[in-house]
């Protein structure tokens, strides 16, 4: 691609419950247009996928339209398509990449089936310029919580450790269900958090110290700390005692971002990184910027965070990681691209 300020990508999200089109021309963001079935999964406590796939039919062409109205370009004007291949759930990512081939093949321009954990590292330069490499990026969100250390964006990730259980977004979900919260619970458990006490209530750090240590150095666990929330409640509850929902909130929040932190900071320390990124939808979290900010200025460590809505899924991350491959002039995928739910982040482009 020979444009002076870069190519025009287009990029879909469906691996989950939003329906994300967004543009952007080379590092420039241009439409950022994000439809969400939330509210249709709500009084189930969780994305229920067969939802999420209708829910994506239905909002792919109103979307994809006003991303271009935002943008204020036609689809004539796309030099190149980008679409999540993988991970996520599969009804949901079948409906994008259709989309996409759709796109590619009437369009006659380059089709890039793209991973999203490595399109939520790439969406940071749209914000904050030139994506430092290598850097290490913490992604947590509700279905994912990863450490990944990033030589090239476009085509060397290395995972360094995930959660062997719940991602931390489905831990603050669940924990908000037991307290009463609703859905999805990471936002009211910060809102309650802001008046409680984080030192109350010592809940578990899991795989931080001993032989779990050991084998997960930089693996999470938060299936443990769920169970320990939900006892604790049970317990006060049968012994008749109040449950001091700002309490248990700010306990629960300080273990995770106690864990997250700490792990991701010795991560940099242990790969001599000092760039780290925090992404996905629990990069919302207050505490969670506040800690991570902390504990990385005392190591030396920089620290770069995208606003709020460009941390949850949306499909100017796609368009962005996409508009790094034209200029990097990788291989785009073949139309027959599948969509893949458990697409390792080592294949940034399927
Ligand atoms: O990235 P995202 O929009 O979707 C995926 O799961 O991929 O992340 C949603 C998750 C939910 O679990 C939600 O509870 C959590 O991010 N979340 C938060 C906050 N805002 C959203 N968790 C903690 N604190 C927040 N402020
Ligand atoms: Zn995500």
């Amino acid at each position: 691609m020979t444009r002076p300020d870069g190519p025009l990508v287009l990029g879909i999200e469906t691996s989950c419950d939003e329906t994300g089109v967004g543009l952007v021309r080379g590092t420039k963001l241009l439409a950022d247009a994000v439809a969400s079935s939330v509210d249709e999964h709500a009084r189930f406590g969780g994305v229920v996928p067969e939802v999420a796939s209708r829910a994506h039919l239905e909002a792919m062409l109103p979307t994809l339209e006003r991303a271009c109205l935002d943008a204020g370009v036609g689809l004539d004007d796309v030099d190149a398509v980008a679409v999540t291949s993988g991970p996520g759930l599969i009804g949901a990512l079948l409906v994008g990449v259709a989309a996409a081939k759709t796109l590619a093949l009437g369009l006659g321009r380059p089709l890039y089936g793209v991973n999203h954990l490595a399109a939520h590292v790439a969406v940071d330069q749209l914000e904050h310029g030139p994506l430092p490499e290598p850097c290490l990026a913490l992604l947590v969100s509700g279905g994912h919580s990863s450490l990944l250390l990033v030589d090239d964006v476009t085509h060397a990730v290395r995972p360094l450790g995930a959660t062997i259980d719940d991602a931390a977004g489905e831990a603050f979900d669940k924990v908000a269900r037991l307290l009463g919260l609703p859905f999805p619970g990471g936002p009211h458990i910060d809102a309650a958090a802001t008046g409680g006490d984080r030192m109350s209530i010592a809940f578990p750090r899991g795989l931080t110290s001993g032989r779990d240590m050991d084998r997960h150095r930089f693996d999470f666990s938060f299936s443990g700390l769920k169970t320990a929330v939900a006892r604790w409640v049970e317990a006060r509850a049968r012994s008749g005692a109040a449950v001091s929902v700002p309490d248990v909130a700010a306990s629960f929040q300080e273990a995770v971002c106690d864990v997250l932190t700490r792990k991701a900071v010795a991560a940099c320390q242990a790969h001599g990184i000092d760039h780290l990124l925090i992404g996905g939808g629990v990069a919302a979290n207050s505490r969670l910027r506040s800690l991570a900010t902390e504990r990385a200025a005392a190591a030396g460590i920089a620290v770069r965070v995208p606003r709020p809505g460009l941390c949850t899924d949306n499909g100017a991350m796609v368009a962005a990681l996409g508009a790094e491959l034209v200029t990097r002039g990788r291989i785009p995928s073949a139309l027959d691209l599948p969509a893949s739910s458990s697409m390792p982040v080592t294949t940034v482009v399927a």
